[in-house]
């Protein structure tokens, strides 16, 4: 069992306009009666929302307007003893309930008193991924050029779960120091996430091929993931780490595509480095695995198309055998599951999320 810890909550609508947020303490004994005396006293004593752990809870029904709405629905249900709210007041508890067993899920815990590094992970895929296994009991060390959103997605999952690092990964020594920094802090690295990338904003058609963009891009995608993957290694082999390494490849790794040659070419070599660095460093019980996301309306996809987030999913969604919108989400779970005791004799591999692509 697990001790107590400080969680909050997020309700939302079903148009997932935010509607309330708290924050409560949760105890092993007496669980229900703990969480919703204090949910309910951070709500009535409007504390500002300090966002320890989110959890989404799906308020099916519910009419309320706007984020007010619901917080005075919430606010006069709890408190009140009109009939109204009485007949309200099961629902309720139903949600906090609900709310339990997710924090029940929470106690699996599996990646308890592990470190991870997180490339590119202000952003898109990085920052669902460092909430997840933040999420699953890791302490997650972030880096990224993004300083300002590294900074916010730190606010937000909560400074004693997780940190930022400015690091850009074209340059070995930011990456060495990334490395080492994380090392001193943390006494060891576990599982390294190298998934910073970039795509170019020229089309890159082989006929119009831009050599010195595909050069920026390569030193991003390809030695920067090198640099990740050798100075993440040898700290796990110093410090005799069973780790876990893991890259974000791309359906493109071993797809072709009609344009943006140099971002599949680098994908390409992601995959050829996942494959290699895999066989190598087996010997010390480390694993080397990649995932490769199909089209997720992330910043990069956005910007690359000049489409909204929207737009983006809307593009893609004929692109896959499943009915529905790949999501940051989803790669961010295939990415915990590599990372965990579940995959333990999964190494070498490349695993596709994409939803089954057409
Ligand atoms: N979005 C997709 O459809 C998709 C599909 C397949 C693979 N991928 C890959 O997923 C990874 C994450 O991309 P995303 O879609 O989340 O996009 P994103 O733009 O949201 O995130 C990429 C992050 O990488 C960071 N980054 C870029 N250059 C960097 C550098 N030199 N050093 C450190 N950080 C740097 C960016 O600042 C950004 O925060 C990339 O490797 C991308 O190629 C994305």
């Amino acid at each position: 069992m697990m001790g107590p810890f400080l969680a909050s909550f997020v309700c939302y609508q079903p148009s997932e306009s935010l509607a309330v947020a708290g924050i409560f303490r949760y105890e092993d004994d007496d669980n229900s009666k703990v969480i919703l005396k204090l949910m309910v006293k951070f709500i009535i004593s409007s504390q500002p929302f300090h966002s320890k752990e989110t959890i989404i809870l799906k308020v099916p029904g519910l009419r309320a307007k706007s984020a007010d709405g619901l917080a005075k629905y919430l606010l006069g249900t709890i408190g009140s003893t009109s009939p109204s709210a009485r007949l309200h007041r099961p629902f309720l508890y139903s949600v906090f309930h609900s709310l339990l067993a997710e924090m029940a899920s929470h106690a699996s815990n599996k990646l308890d008193g592990k470190v991870a590094i997180i490339t590119g992970g202000a952003s898109g895929i990085g920052e669902e991924t460092a909430r997840r296994l933040a999420y699953h009991g890791a302490y997650v060390v972030i880096a990224d050029i993004q300083d300002k959103k590294g900074h916010n997605l730190v606010a937000s999952i909560g400074s004693h779960r997780c940190t930022y690092i400015h690091c850009d990964v074209t340059d070995e020594q930011q990456v060495k120091f990334l490395v080492e920094s994380t090392l001193r802090s943390n006494g060891h690295l576990d599982i390294l996430f190298s998934n910073a990338g970039t795509v170019n904003d020229v089309k890159q058609d082989i006929l119009e091929f831009n050599i010195p963009a595909f050069e920026r891009l390569f030193a991003v995608n390809v030695r920067g993931m090198a640099a990740c993957v050798k100075h993440g290694a040898r700290a796990m082999v110093a410090g005799a780490i069973k780790g876990n390494i893991i890259c974000t490849a791309s359906i493109r790794a071993s797809t072709g595509n009609e344009n943006y040659v140099d971002y599949v070419m680098s994908k390409h070599a992601v995959l050829g480095l996942v494959r290699s660095a895999s066989k190598q460093l087996g010997a010390y019980g480390i694993r080397v695995n990649c995932v490769s996301p199909g089209a997720v309306a992330t910043p990069l996809l956005c910007q690359a198309f000049g489409v909204s987030e929207e737009e983006g999913e809307r593009m893609y969604e004929s692109h896959s055998c499943l009915k529905g919108v790949l999501k940051a989400k989803h790669v961010a779970d295939a990415v915990v599951f590599l990372a965990s005791e579940e995959a333990e004799f999964i190494n070498g591999h490349d695993l596709a999320v994409d939803g089954g692509w057409i």
